[in-house]
């Protein structure tokens, strides 16, 4: 049996289960590309918000998404900037405007192609961790390793809470918490590539363990015997 470390390792979870932070630093520790496929369902959101698109107009928001010449910047160990026609979006993205949003966007299976599109484009350039909702289940299919994390509601509602008066962001926990429970609710329920843990994912609940004790233990998977995973 071959051994070396998987090429393409998919994330998957829900909001606040690690999946970001996790896969980060797995991505620096293997040396692979890390790309967290939600920014770009933000920077859909935040161009339609900033344009005035109603949410509910799904043709405008695939239009927007196809036009908007997306590109994902930074290597191996770099951080990943969003640059859209009109500039570097980065910074807004993780608005409270744009977290209301983004469900909305992302429910609309016009942009999902464009966006898995894309997604695909870059996991061909080589090794990468993706993370996102359907990377595992869509995305990257025959990804070598995929992984769902997930936590109990209430950790991921006080993780989120903690980042958000982190970032000077001043919201109540119960609001997180109930805000939490709606994206969820959207995310597994919509038509098109709900969240949903692939038959061939390996679990990983993260309620009690850092960040480190996670990342450890998927590296273990990731440089374990036998991968023959392609990618998408
Ligand atoms: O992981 P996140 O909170 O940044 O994701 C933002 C939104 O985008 C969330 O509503 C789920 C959606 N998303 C998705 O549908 N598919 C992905 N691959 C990644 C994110």
């Amino acid at each position: 049996m071959s051994t070396g470390v998987a090429p393409f390792i998919a994330i998957d979870g829900p909001v606040g289960s690690g999946k970001t932070a996790v896969g980060r630093v797995l991505a620096d520790r293997l040396g692979h590309m890390f790309l967290d496929t939600g920014v770009m369902y933000r920077a859909v959101t935040y161009l339609a918000l900033q344009k005035q698109i109603a949410l509910s107009d799904p043709d405008a928001l695939v239009r927007l998404a196809s036009s908007s010449g997306m590109e994902l910047t930074g290597g191996p160990g770099e951080e990943c900037r969003v640059i859209v026609r009109s500039g570097d979006v980065t910074d807004h993205l993780r608005s409270p405007e744009v977290d209301r949003s983004v469900s909305a966007v992302s429910a609309v299976s016009g942009v999902r192609e464009v966006l898995v599109g894309l997604q695909r484009e870059i996991a061909a350039k080589g090794q990468i961790v993706m993370v996102g909702r359907d990377i595992g289940t869509v995305v990257m299919s025959g990804a070598g390793l995929k992984i769902y994390l997930d936590a109990s509601v209430e950790e991921r509602a006080r993780r989120r809470h903690a980042q958000l008066q982190e970032s000077g962001t001043d919201i109540a926990y119960d609001t997180v918490l109930e805000d939490l429970r709606r994206r969820d609710d959207l995310d597994s329920s919509r038509e098109v590539a709900p969240l949903k843990r692939a038959a061939d994912a390996v679990d990983l609940t993260t309620d009690d363990l850092g960040i480190d004790e996670v990342v450890d233990r998927l590296e273990e998977l990731a440089r374990g015997p036998g991968f023959s995973g392609t990618g998408a």
